[in-house]
């Protein structure tokens, strides 16, 4: 849906006292738009924001939601249902949402990946025609709550935000960094149980811990830093250097495969009649996949061939965390 624009709001009367407010922050239009189903992004974000409402600025906060909303919890049924579109970037229709400016000089968008891709109410947004209109020649911070692989819905969010014609100046990533394969426990037990505590008391808290959410301001502050400066050439690298945005060597090579594999089951399943069934079948092979391929190719590749492309491997990395 397209969102509805109100006017264009002017500035000061004092032009002196406007560039200085406007040097320091305070005058500048941020826009922080987000999608969270369970809260946890809205969570991440209301850290993230917590240094420019310290700072006096005004952020213009809007959280989206779908006119046919995800319930949550998940049943399984649903939960895999979410893949074919997720992975196809196929929108479907947001609630129509009330936007202050028609033109901003910071956009911060929340979102999480799902089957690693944008979620589909982000892919949404971003194809929206009236947001990809506010979206153009504007610099915009991404900040991604997940569990642990966010590298291919960004390449896609890139793209996104290219055909809109928007610069990407940032990325901050707040990701769960337990184990692989127990976040993948603990995650399906906290969207399909609800409850966001330790699977029998035994298991990790799922989901991005809260020493990790509750510091996401470290990066809010050098956001606005950059956006006092109005300078965001350093900032990615600032990001990364504080911790803000990593990439793991093992999460990144099961992601390169995977999303191979994820394109072709969407592909097929969108087409199927008997889509439910279908769906079965994947959720199988994605257990098979992640608990029993993934571990045995993991440590082939990491014997037999990582040693021999560490270069190349630096090399991807960089270009996975890299704006550009
Ligand atoms: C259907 C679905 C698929 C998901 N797929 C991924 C994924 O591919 N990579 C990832 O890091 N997290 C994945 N997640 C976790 C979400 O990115 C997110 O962290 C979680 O849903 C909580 O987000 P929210 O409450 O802020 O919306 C998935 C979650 C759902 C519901």
């Amino acid at each position: 849906m397209r969102p509805e624009l109100k006017g264009h709001f002017g500035g000061s009367q004092n032009h002196k006292k406007s560039i200085l407010l406007k040097k320091a922050g305070y005058e500048k239009k941020i826009l922080a738009i987000y999608y969270s189903q369970t809260g946890q992004l809205k969570e991440i974000m209301e850290d993230f924001l917590q240094p420019f409402h310290q700072a006096g600025c005004h952020v213009e906060t809007v959280s989206i939601e779908m006119q046919k909303p995800y319930p949550f919890p998940w049943t399984s049924e649903r939960f895999f249902d979410a893949m074919p579109e997720s992975v196809l970037g196929i929108p479907q229709p947001l609630q129509a949402f009330e936007l202050q400016e028609n033109k901003y000089d910071l956009i911060i968008l929340g979102y999480q990946p799902w089957y690693l891709s944008p979620s589909i109410p982000t892919t949404a947004l971003l194809k929206d025609p009236g947001f990809k209109a506010i979206l153009k020649d504007t610099p915009v911070v991404t900040v991604i709550g997940g569990r642990n692989m966010w590298i291919n819905s960004q390449e896609k969010v890139k793209r996104l935000l290219n055909e809109a014609k928007a610069i990407l100046v940032g990325n901050v990533i707040r990701m769960d960094k337990n184990e692989n394969l127990t976040s993948v426990v603990t995650i399906l037990y906290w969207m399909l149980g609800g409850k966001k505590d330790r699977y029998l008391g035994i298991f990790p808290k799922p989901g991005v811990a809260d020493a990790d959410i509750y510091s996401t301001h470290i990066y809010g502050k050098l956001v606005l830093q950059a956006l006092q400066a109005n300078d965001y050439s350093g900032l990615q690298n600032n990001i990364i250097a504080a911790g803000g945005a990593f990439v793991q060597w093992n999460l990144m090579f099961i992601e390169l495969r995977a999303k191979i594999l994820f394109k072709v089951w969407a592909s097929a399943i969108i087409k199927k009649k008997n889509r439910t069934l279908w769906l079965k079948f994947f959720k199988y092979y994605l257990m098979i996949a992640l608990f029993v391929a993934s571990p045995i190719v993991l440590l082939f590749y990491m014997i037999l061939v990582r040693p021999f492309r560490l270069k190349a491997e630096k090399k991807q990395k960089q270009l996975f965390l890299d704006i550009k």
